[in-house]
Order: C-alpha cells, then sequence, then structure tokens
C-alpha cells in the first residue's frame, strides 16, 4: 500500500562533509509519512539516533492504525468503538488475523477451532509443579508459554504455513488455560480443565473460579464484559511487546519463544503491568482527601513517581480504549451491585489531574489500564492477576504482528546500532600492576 514518493523526498545535508543526498518519503494508507532511510549509511558514513524509538517507524504493517492526536484506534480498518458494540473476542482475532471479518460460517469454525485447541499437554501441569506457589503470574507464564515450544515440535517450522496457523490457534487458545492454571497454582488449588461448549471468556472464568467441588456459575454480564477487556486488549500495533515479538521473531525463533518475550515485555510497569500499579497506586491513596497529595508527587521533579494510568507515548488527546472501559467499568459495577470506594478515589484523581496544568501541557490522559483493574476486582480477580488478563487478551495481536513479520520479504534481523561512549581501546593490564 505505501508508495515510495519519487515526487516527496526529504533532502539531508552533512554540514561537515557538505555532502547531500535525498531521501524517499513513503506514504501509508492513514497516518504520520515515514523517510526512508535505508541508505543514510551508505551516503554518509552516519547512523541516525533515536533511543526510545520515539521517531522510527520498524515496518510496513496493515493490521491496526493509530492517530494518537485524534484518539483513534482501528484493527484492520474498524474503529475499536465499533467492534467494541457489536463485535466480540473471537471475531477481532479473525479479523486481526485474517484481515477481514468472518462469515457466520467462518466465525463458527474458528471459534470451534480455537476452543479445540484449549487443553495443554498433561506434562505441562509437572512443568507448573516446579514453581513456588507465591509465584508470580506473569513469572509462571513467561516460563510456561516459552515451554510450549518443547511440547509442540510439530509447529515449529516458522517457514510453514501450516505450523504457523497451528502455533497461532494454539496460542491464542491455550493462553487463557496457562493463566488460569497460574492463579489456581498460587491459591492451591486443583487445575480446572477447559470446556469447549463455553465461549472464550466464559470458559476462561470457568477455570478461574470454578472446583471440583462447585461449578462456578458464569454471570453472562461478567462473561460479556470480559470479552470486552479481550476485543479491547488486542492489539495495538508496534508498542513495546509487539516490537519484542517482533524483535525476537527476526532472529527465526519459534512463535512460543516469540509470545513468551512478548510476555516478559508488557509486564513491565510502563506497559502492561500499568493495570496492576493503578490498584496498588489507588489503595496507598486510599481516600479521595489523599488525592491532592498523590498528584503533588507524580508532579515533583525530583520523584520518579508518574500516575499509573496516565499517559502514553502515542495517545496525546485520549485513549478511546479508556472511554469505552471507564464506561463499563462504571456499569458493571453498578449491574453487580459492587460499591468500591476506591472507584471514587479514581474519579477524584481522574479530575484534579485533568485539570491540572501540569498534565494538560503534556497531555497526559488515563490510560486502558486506568479502569480496567475495577472491573476485574469485582470480577474477583487478585490484582497479580491483571497484567495476565492482558496478555490474554494481547496474543493474537503479537500472533498477528509476528506472522506478518514472517510474510514481510522486507523483513530482516532486527539489529539497531548504537553510540559507543565507552573506554577507547586500551591495553590489558595483568592483574599485578593493578
Ligand atoms: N505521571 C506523571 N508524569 C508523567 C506521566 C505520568 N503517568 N507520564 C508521563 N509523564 C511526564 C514525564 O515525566 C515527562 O515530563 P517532563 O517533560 O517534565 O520530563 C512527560 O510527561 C513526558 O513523558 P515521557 O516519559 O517522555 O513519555 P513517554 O511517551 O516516553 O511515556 C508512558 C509513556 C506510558 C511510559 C508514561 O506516560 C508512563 O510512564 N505512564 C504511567 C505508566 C502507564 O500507565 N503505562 C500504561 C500505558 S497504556 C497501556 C499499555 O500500552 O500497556
Amino acid at each position: 500500500m505505501s508508495t515510495s514518493g519519487k515526487n516527496h523526498t526529504v533532502t539531508m545535508t552533512d554540514n561537515a562533509s557538505g555532502k547531500s543526498a535525498e531521501f524517499p518519503v513513503m506514504h501509508g494508507s492513514a497516518g504520520v509519512p515515514v523517510v526512508d532511510i535505508r541508505s543514510f549509511n551508505k551516503e554518509f558514513g552516519l547512523f541516525t539516533y533515536d533511543p526510545g524509538y520515539t521517531a522510527t517507524g520498524s515496518c510496513q504493517s496493515k493490521i491496526t492504525f493509530i492517530d494518537g492526536d485524534k484518539g483513534i484506534l482501528l484493527y484492520r480498518g474498524y474503529p475499536i468503538e465499533q467492534l467494541s458494540e457489536h463485535s466480540d473476542y473471537m471475531e477481532s482475532c479473525y479479523l486481526l488475523l485474517y484481515g477481514e471479518l468472518p462469515t457466520a460460517e467462518e466465525k463458527a469454525k474458528f471459534s470451534y477451532d480455537i476452543s479445540h485447541h484449549t487443553m495443554v499437554h498433561d506434562q505441562i501441569t509437572n512443568f507448573f509443579r516446579g514453581f513456588r506457589r507465591d509465584a508470580h503470574p506473569m513469572a509462571v507464564m513467561c516460563g510456561v508459554v516459552g515451554a510450549l515450544s518443547a511440547f509442540y515440535h510439530d509447529s515449529l517450522d516458522i517457514e510453514d504455513p501450516w505450523h504457523r496457523k497451528v502455533a497461532s490457534y494454539r496460542l491464542i487458545a491455550k493462553m487463557p488455560t496457562i493463566a488460569a492454571w497460574a492463579y489456581k497454582y498460587t491459591i492451591g488449588q486443583p487445575f480446572v480443565y477447559p470446556r469447549n461448549d463455553m465461549g472464550y471468556a466464559e470458559n476462561f472464568l470457568h477455570m478461574c473460579f470454578s472446583t471440583p467441588a462447585e461449578e462456578y456459575k458464569v454471570d453472562p454480564v461478567v462473561a460479556k464484559t470480559l470479552d470486552l477487556i479481550f476485543t479491547l486488549h488486542a492489539d495495538h500495533e508496534q508498542n513495546a511487546s509487539a516490537s519484542t515479538v517482533r524483535l525476537a521473531g527476526s532472529t527465526g525463533a519459534n512463535p512460543y519463544a516469540c509470545i513468551a518475550a512478548g510476555i516478559a515485555a508488557l509486564w513491565g510497569p510502563s506497559h502492561g503491568g500499568a493495570n496492576e500499579q493503578v490498584l496498588n497506586m489507588l489503595e496507598e491513596i486510599g481516600t479521595v482527601d489523599k488525592v491532592p497529595a498523590m498528584v503533588a508527587r507524580a508532579k515533583d521533579p525530583n520523584d520518579s513517581f508518574r500516575l499509573f494510568g496516565f499517559g502514553h507515548r502515542v495517545y496525546k488527546n485520549f485513549d478511546p480504549r479508556a472511554t469505552v472501559i471507564g464506561k463499563a467499568a462504571h456499569e458493571v459495577l453498578d449491574i453487580l451491585g459492587v460499591h468500591d470506594p476506591l472507584l471514587e478515589v479514581a474519579v477524584e484523581l481522574e479530575r484534579i489531574a485533568l485539570e491540572d496544568e501540569y498534565f494538560i501541557q503534556r497531555r497526559l490522559y488515563p490510560n486502558v489500564d486506568f479502569y480496567s483493574g475495577f472491573i476485574l476486582k469485582a470480577m474477583g480477580f487478585p490484582v497479580s492477576m491483571f497484567t495476565a488478563l492482558f496478555a490474554i487478551g494481547r496474543t493474537v495481536g503479537w500472533i498477528a504482528q509476528w506472522n506478518e513479520l514472517i510474510e514481510d520479504p522486507e523483513q530482516k534481523i532486527n539489529r539497531p546500532r548504537q553510540l559507543y561512549i565507552g573506554e577507547p581501546s586500551r591495553d590489558y593490564v595483568p592483574v599485578d600492576k593493578r
């Protein structure tokens, strides 16, 4: 889709050598065009410097589009608000993987195939037992998902489209089983096996909250809301974890190893780990009267503390996922009759921050993680499971990005350069002379 413009170029001049070179500008179907600097080093003998990749496009992609100034998020062209209202997670997964909305038959077949891959190799139950009972669920997920490559040898050939498809379905299908079991393991309850007659979110709730002694009755409102949360988290273009998956994938690593790398990147508090930190932060604030002190801390240049659930690298107006989830949080808590006093703290925090010059100037708004925790908490999930739930929803995005990378002839091993600022070459000094 992108056109490298004969018409549109950028000319750069190196003031030291006086040399000039022209670089084509590539236009996508939407969003900011990019300058193709692949010949930059050949032309000037220089590399570009962009820590955090704040100005760097790493690939061409047809999957997800974000306009951070306008608060737009599209999966394959469809606005997240429309998908949230009319679609569901299985349909969004199909859309992200295949590029088009499924027909009724395609959707039924896809859901059937996913539900028939939810069981894990029985030997994996022993793998769980190697962890301490107080292990964080994300630690367990990094380990167990990476270990899938030791169990499913028939889907490791990344050059084979069938292997890639089987691995993709397995990862989407088994992630809820692994996350639910990570939870069960920490609370000392037996693992609950998946049920093929249940929907994706419903089955996950069943595996988390049923016991052999008592079947958990899944409230349809709860299942629908969890499905919405998965849909909202399904993909977010070249975010840190998707880029990590792509980077690992660029080496030819197998899909299970790549997704384990994505889970590790997601865990950090600047990324998916923020949903856990939001609740911890609100608990620390405790009451509405203590909100101003926390806001003052977040603004203090000498304090590294940040308000979790605020700010985004790309969204500089509002996060459309936060709008949907904020509304859902209030509605679901009402329906479930849950009164969470921390919700009042959150509402006050949002109010004060949105009126504060510091946040206005830096264009810091609540992101998706700000309200999701309330819903998950009301459903009965402990705070330590929040990021694991994010990982379940995001798996399809990682997989879609990974498949796109493998099929992209322009992609090669991802290998950034550096500006070396260490010691220049020097001679080794024997230990008795130091
Ligand atoms: N609280 C207070 N100040 C903040 C915050 C915050 N949450 N976020 C950014 N700032 C300030 C930052 O200190 C800097 O100020 P100054 O210009 O005075 O130095 C300015 O805003 C720009 O920050 P930045 O670090 O350059 O922005 P970034 O694009 O590199 O970081 C972010 C984006 C999401 C990592 C950051 O906003 C943050 O740490 N937020 C809190 C963690 C969080 O909620 N993460 C979830 C992101 S959404 C879900 C996901 O993608 O996983």
